[in-house]
């Protein structure tokens, strides 16, 4: 046999030797692909799932401690801010967005009132409306702490 038909022998050898290899790589590769697109069973998929609704209504925002820490507790994306009303010490629950023109309001610890930046709008630990150009309170939520957990029923 000529030196040059051998070697195109063996690299045909080589070649199909090798395809078995090739294809587990390629079907591999696609199965673990695959299971990376399923979402994982056991992680949460919302707020919600962390923190889900009871049945008397009322949903856990965070813990008393936190929220003395903090001074508040804000949740914007279900909007929800909770402050203890500096007169009693009671918890307050309102929907931060301001009724003037939906601005976020934030508690102002020197003054002791809900302020919103956008157009200087002023509210008490209430909701009740202080000072314009808003028009109207707050609007608010019904919450309580129990085993010290600030507790809020949105609807
Ligand atoms: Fe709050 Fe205008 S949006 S005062």
């Amino acid at each position: 046999m000529e030196r040059r038909k051998f070697l195109g022998w063996v690299g045909v050898g080589v070649m199909a030797s090798s395809l078995p290899v090739v294809i587990a790589a390629c079907t591999s590769a696609s199965t673990d692909q695959s299971a990376a697109d399923e979402p994982a069973a056991e992680e949460p998929t919302s707020e919600i799932a962390e923190s889900p609704v009871r049945e008397d209504g009322f949903q856990s925002f965070g813990t008393t401690a936190e929220l003395d820490e903090k001074v508040t507790i804000v949740d914007k994306e279900a909007g929800v801010l909770v402050v203890r009303n500096p007169e009693n010490q009671e918890l307050s629950a309102v929907n931060p967005q301001c009724p003037h023109q939906g601005c976020t309001v934030k508690w102002d610890t020197e003054e002791k009132y809900l302020a919103c930046p956008c157009h200087g709008s002023k509210f008490d630990a209430v909701g009740g409306l202080l000072e314009g150009p808003a028009t109207e309170d707050l609007s608010t939520y019904e919450v309580k702490e129990e085993d010290d957990l600030v507790l809020v029923k949105l609807s």
